[in-house]
């Protein structure tokens, strides 16, 4: 491919959203790298130069071919100088000092295996590592105090940090459709996530189950994981209630959403040949419960990446003066509901 000449830097729009982000890209080295100062940065809590090394990231993402030098970049939105220099590193000498020492800190290697463990945040893993915390074998021997989702989530560490192959969430998809018509016939699942972005690889299986009519979705989950549980598919389980009240909600700029959810371990068996050698293996499901006049916000919503839903919410706001959640699209000029439980207006379209 050939090189722009400097006056032909590459125009990018200033919102990730805005932007063509295949999954496949020209500069996986550079974006590794960012993406690791991301992950350090909110390991200590910095949640603002997380952001600005994600959108740094982000941003070569959505290059037409690899990049040679700065300047073919010009004064682009969301590329501060730390990111610009961290570039410049990898560019000239192949590796950056700053990230290779990240990446053999004992700090970043400890934060990982214990964010890793399904039920644990930054703020525990951190707690542990103050308290001298190194390995998965120290929370057992000092007796750590675990919630029930981190011990299941310790327990079946191995197999919920191997990734999951598409088929194997077709799989789930399926067998959950079928699982949904024994309690309400006519329910639909969706794949949601990074599978529905093209992932050939994901580390859980994010399923929406709704209904063609509106309300005949409320109450399905509960009988639903009962079952499950009894015909011995779930290892772990941990609901919500839905607590969606309705438009007013969104506009204390909620992030998460209210659906009735079910974050599980599933015990998926083995079709042929799972490296697990004892016939199956513990898998991540987060089921999401939606009614279908907002099904379009939440299939949005889950599908992801975060930092698409994070751009999208940041554009709906500064550029369009609308709050978008995975509930609706509210319109504060016109101070009204665009959709999602008021039928769906104009410009609420799903996106892929
Ligand atoms: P892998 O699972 O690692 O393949 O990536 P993923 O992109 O599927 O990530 P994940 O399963 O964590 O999340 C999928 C999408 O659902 C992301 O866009 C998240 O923002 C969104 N998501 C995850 N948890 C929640 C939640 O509790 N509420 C809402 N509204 N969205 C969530
Ligand atoms: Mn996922
Ligand atoms: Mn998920």
């Amino acid at each position: 491919m050939t090189e722009p000449a400097a006056e032909h830097r590459w125009q990018l729009a200033p919102y990730a959203c805005q932007r063509r982000t295949p999954l496949v890209h020209s500069n996986h080295t550079l974006t590794e790298a960012l993406e690791i100062l991301a992950e350090e940065a909110g390991f200590g809590g910095s949640e603002g130069r997380s952001l600005a090394f994600t959108r740094a990231a982000s941003v070569l993402k959505a290059l037409p071919c690899r990049l040679k030098n700065l300047e073919q970049l010009g004064p682009l939105p969301g590329l501060g100088e730390h990111s610009r220099r961290v570039i410049q590193d990898v560019l000239e000498d192949g590796v950056s000092v700053e990230v290779e020492r990240v990446k053999l800190s004992e700090r970043y290697q400890t934060m990982k295996l214990f964010t890793r463990i399904f039920g644990v945040g930054v703020r525990t893993a951190d707690r542990w590592y103050q308290e001298g915390l190194r390995t998965l074998e120290d929370l057992q021997e000092h007796h750590t105090k675990l919630t029930r989702q981190q011990r299941a989530g310790l327990q079946h560490y191995d197999d919920l940090n191997t990734p999951l192959g598409r088929k194997e969430a077709e799989t789930i998809t399926q067998d959950m459709q079928e699982a949904v018509q024994r309690f309400l016939p006519g329910a639909m699942v969706t794949l949601a996530g990074g599978f529905r972005r093209g992932k050939q690889n994901g580390h859980d299986v994010d399923l929406l189950i709704t209904h063609p009519e509106d309300g005949r979705e409320v109450g399905l989950l509960s009988p639903l994981v009962s079952w499950l549980d009894s015909q011995g598919v779930i290892l772990s389980q941990h609901s919500q209630k839905n607590s969606y009240e309705g438009p007013e909600q969104p506009r204390d700029g909620r992030v998460l959403d209210r659906f009735e959810r079910c974050f599980c371990i599933f015990r998926l068996e083995a079709q042929g040949g799972l490296a697990t050698g004892r016939g199956w293996k513990a898998v991540r499901v987060d089921l999401v419960v939606t009614p279908i006049s907002q099904f379009p916000f939440a299939l949005l919503g889950w599908t992801g990446s975060r930092h698409f839903e994070r751009e999208l919410r940041r554009f709906a706001g500064h550029e369009r003066k609308m709050v978008l959640n995975s509930h609706a699209l509210y319109d504060t000029k016109q101070v009204q509901w665009l959709g999602g439980g008021m039928g769906c207006g104009g410009g609420c379209g799903q996106q892929d």
